[in-house]
């Protein structure tokens, strides 16, 4: 008799609302439709590094549809073809690709299942070309991962920011201030554009539009004119001024992708009080956006990539991602997930029509 097929399941890079719905859905599927064998390897590439793997049952992923983070861990600094060792005070990075691969071997891995962002999609796509049978699910608030027009997690987090900006309203009314609201993005603005749009913002300043500080001045003096004695400010944390640089929080050395970015929001409310003598705060939504429940369209998408990803193993397609196009799915070469972020296109309709409503995007 054929012995059962064992499939691994692993969650890396940030957290992120309904990574545990899609580990609920490829188990779920594996075990009931397929009567497969399923392990969670634990902290991301971690534990493909240093053997942390654990057996998935039916009853484990029960009740998780709804909880926020990974049952399984995560990290966003181990990678198996540049991981970084302490050496004394110091780091050296290691290719342990090789132990990685014969740990899935001893542990008898048909596939591994990598739910993850660019980071984590462009490593299984190293694991692929090494032979390894990969299948991969785009995860990421950001929503900028090439080849899908949407990531799960990014929903839920437009959801919990336009919820803050709805809040920051009412002190931005009553106290007739500028309120400026920060939100992840480092390089691509979705969150800071939906949301911005979702709750009404008067200046949406996105990384993909560099911004000049006269524009969004004016835009926050003509609204004060009009008798408007308030502003709302959606910054994305990688909203860069004209000929500026992005404000950096924190270098993390461990990481292949080390820029931590964070505090535009407080540079710009010192600039604009300081230009318009109105009293401006800074709110950052920070990691509050990767929190908690995966509001209804999450789960749903969540489901069907998971369910998605075991179909993939059971026709033997390795190598790909899986993307949503319209309202379908289509299969990506992990190779052409791995050039570089989805920005938000400089002609989105979005944008079109958010300048037409009078919207400052801060560069004009
Ligand atoms: O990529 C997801 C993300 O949430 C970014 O938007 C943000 O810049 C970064 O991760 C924050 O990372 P950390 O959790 O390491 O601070």
């Amino acid at each position: 008799m054929p012995s059962k097929k064992r499939i691994a399941v692993l969650t890396s890079g940030g957290d992120c609302p309904g990574l545990n719905a899609v580990i609920r859905a490829v188990t779920k599927k594996a075990i009931f439709e397929h009567g497969m064998e399923v392990i969670g390897v634990e902290d991301g590439y971690e534990g493909l590094i240093y053997n942390k793997f654990h057996k998935l049952e039916g009853l484990q992923v029960s009740g998780i549809l709804t909880l926020g983070g990974t049952i399984l861990g995560t990290s966003n600094t181990a990678n198996p073809y540049r991981q970084a060792v302490k050496r004394g005070k110091e780091i050296e990075f290691q290719d342990v690709s090789k132990t990685a691969i014969a740990n899935l071997k001893k542990m008898k891995i048909d596939c591994l299942i990598c739910i993850g962002g660019d980071g984590t999609l462009s490593t299984a796509n190293k694991l692929s070309r090494d032979g390894v049978p990969v299948v991969g699910i785009p995860k990421t608030i950001d929503n900028d991962i090439r080849h899908t027009e949407m990531t799960f997690g990014f929903s839920t987090a437009v959801e919990i920011v336009t919820e803050g900006i709805d809040r920051l309203h009412t002190t931005a009314q009553s106290h007739h201030r500028v309120m400026i609201m920060e939100v992840m993005g480092r390089r691509a603005g979705w969150i800071a554009l939906y949301s911005g749009v979702a709750g009404g913002g008067d200046i949406i300043l996105i990384p993909e539009i560099p911004y000049s500080m006269n524009w969004a001045v004016q835009k926050v003096k003509e609204r004060n004119q009009s008798g408007k004695r308030f502003s709302i400010v959606v910054v994305a944390e990688g909203a860069i001024p004209k000929g500026g640089q992005m404000v950096v929080r924190k270098i993390v050395k461990e990481s292949t992708d080390p820029v931590r970015l964070g505090g535009i929001s407080f540079v710009l409310a010192a600039q604009i009080e300081k230009l318009t003598g109105i009293d401006a705060r800074a709110v950052v939504m920070g990691h509050l956006q990767r929190g908690g429940s995966p509001n209804s369209f999450d789960r749903v998408l969540t489901t069907q990539l998971g369910t998605r990803a075991v179909d993939l193993i059971v026709k033997k397609e390795f190598g790909f991602m899986i993307g949503v196009k319209g309202n379908d799915f289509v299969n990506v070469p992990l190779d052409k997930v791995d050039q570089g972020p989805r920005l938000v296109p400089l002609n989105h309709p979005l944008i079109r029509s958010a300048k037409s409503i009078g919207t400052s995007f801060g560069d004009s």
